[in-house]
């Protein structure tokens, strides 16, 4: 059974407009959930980034947030809970995740450089590409198939990187881990393999960094599925997953609870003093760097209670209760089930309708249609075009994500959720492909549009 830790003392009103509403809304959005308004859907699955609850102690933390700006004594408290929790003493604060990749590549990444690492997150591999390096992806190969079990899918494939390493020693800028992977369903990498690949860089001298968005997620899954783990605090597996990384680079939007918000932490005062320039300009001074005062004292709070074990094992468990009832139903899901997210194995659900008609993405909108549930799709519409060929990529894997905000929904949301899926599922038959009327030429998912293709 699942005990919730916590109990709700603010709330927000939702409601689920009809369904002629809905079609007519989707149609308004061009098939794009992207492009719904978020108050005309009932539960929103889309993301886990910023989406989750705070709080009473990091609201009340927000009124002591120190505005000042330079020296400001809530960036004390982050660099505090930093300290603690992950152990480094060098932190730049930056609005999100993605401007600390931003700020690290315009430092790391060499022309052409190389960052290896399990499966990049879009805007991670977008920013090693903008400045001008390459990433390349050593997952293990058991995360390509959706129903075969590993406990650890994230893992990196550890002979593949050292090919990599040993081919271009002297172009890579930099290795990658990324905890849990997101990528390929929120999986986490396990400490044996982050112990291997923290022997791999030493070795070669590579620096090694963490995208630790999850790490919390990825940490409890090292204490509930990994050998001589269980008797470790959720703490102390930090502390030995932290020790083997020269830095992180953190979106503090999903494991540190907050709205907005992220930072890099690193070891190295050099490469601290490295970073300060590129973060004054294009982040902000170096001890508020694109966060409010306020929002650095929620943070420096969120990230303790990211951690605790009763929180975790609740959040994790509520995840996986919504897989196991949905893989019941016969629903094609990822296993295991992700830290943050199920995901829906859509080539397995709508296997009729082919990679170029987005079974995925439509996927998405009958979700929506049927419940008013916003889901997205992780698949062709998100993989893009190749730039030299200019045609579609076809993922190996078609998926849904039902993405779970932290704190924000109770097991009732959940059995809804399951049971507007139960009908997708009994309707999948009648279920039709779309086609792009309006395309973007880069990140196209969020703003294009489409229709459903009519059969004669
Ligand atoms: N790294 C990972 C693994 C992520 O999942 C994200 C964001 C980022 C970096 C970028 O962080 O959004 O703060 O700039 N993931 C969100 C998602 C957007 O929906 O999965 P950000």
């Amino acid at each position: 059974m699942l005990i919730p830790p916590y109990k709700i003392k603010s709330v927000e009103s939702i409601k689920i407009i009809p369904r002629a509403e809905r079609e007519k809304k989707l149609r308004e959005a061009g098939f794009n959930p992207f492009l719904l308004k978020a108050r005309d859907v009932y539960i929103d699955l889309l993301t886990d980034s910023g989406t989750g609850a705070m709080s009473q102690e990091q609201w009340a933390g927000m009124m002591l947030g120190d505005e000042s700006y330079a020296g400001a004594k809530s960036f004390e408290r982050m660099k505090k809970s930093i300290k603690e929790i992950m152990g480094f003493d060098y932190i730049l604060p930056t609005h999100q995740g993605r401007a600390a990749e931003h700020v690290l590549d315009a430092i790391l990444v060499k022309n052409g450089g190389i960052v290896p690492g399990n499966k990049h997150f879009d805007t991670t591999k977008a920013h090693i590409e903008w400045a001008k390096g390459k990433t390349i992806d050593v997952t293990i190969s058991e995360a390509d198939n959706s129903s075969e079990y590993h406990p650890f899918k994230g893992n990196l494939d550890i002979k593949k990187l050292e090919k990599i390493i040993a081919e271009n020693k002297k172009n890579i800028s930099y290795l990658l881990i990324t905890i849990t992977c997101n990528s390929v369903g929120g999986q986490p990498v396990s400490l044996a393999n982050i112990k291997a690949v923290s022997t791999l860089a030493k070795k070669n001298k590579l620096l090694l960094f963490f995208d630790a968005a999850r790490y919390a997620e990825n940490a409890y899954f090292i204490k509930t599925r990994e050998k001589n783990c269980a008797q470790k605090t959720i703490k102390e597996i930090i502390k030995e997953m932290m020790g083997c990384v020269d830095g992180v680079l953190m979106s503090a939007k999903k494991d540190a609870i907050v709205n907005m918000g992220g930072f890099i932490a690193v070891r190295s005062k050099t490469l601290y003093q490295k970073l300060v320039p590129i973060s004054i300009l294009f982040e902000g001074f170096t001890s508020y760097g694109g966060m409010s005062g306020h929002d650095i004292e929620a943070l420096a709070q969120g990230l303790y209670e990211g951690i605790e074990e009763n929180y975790l094992a609740y959040r994790v468990g509520q995840v996986a209760y919504l897989g196991k009832e949905l893989k019941k139903r016969g629903v094609p899901v990822i296993e295991p089930f992700g830290g943050h997210a199920v995901y829906i194995d859509a080539k397995k659900f709508l296997p009729r309708i082919p990679q170029e008609q987005f079974p995925g993405h439509s996927l998405c909108c009958e979700i929506y249609l049927e419940g008013g549930i916003r889901a997205v799709e992780i698949g062709t519409l998100l993989a893009g075009r190749d730039p030299e060929t200019k045609r579609n990529i076809y993922p190996a894997l078609e998926l849904v994500r039902l993405t779970i905000p932290r704190r924000v929904y109770f097991q009732e949301h959940i059995d809804y959720v399951i049971s507007v899926i139960e009908k997708v599922w009994q309707k999948r038959d009648k279920i039709k492909g779309l086609k792009l009327v309006y395309e973007p030429p880069i990140l196209r998912h969020f703003q294009a549009r489409l229709e459903p293709i009519k059969h004669h």
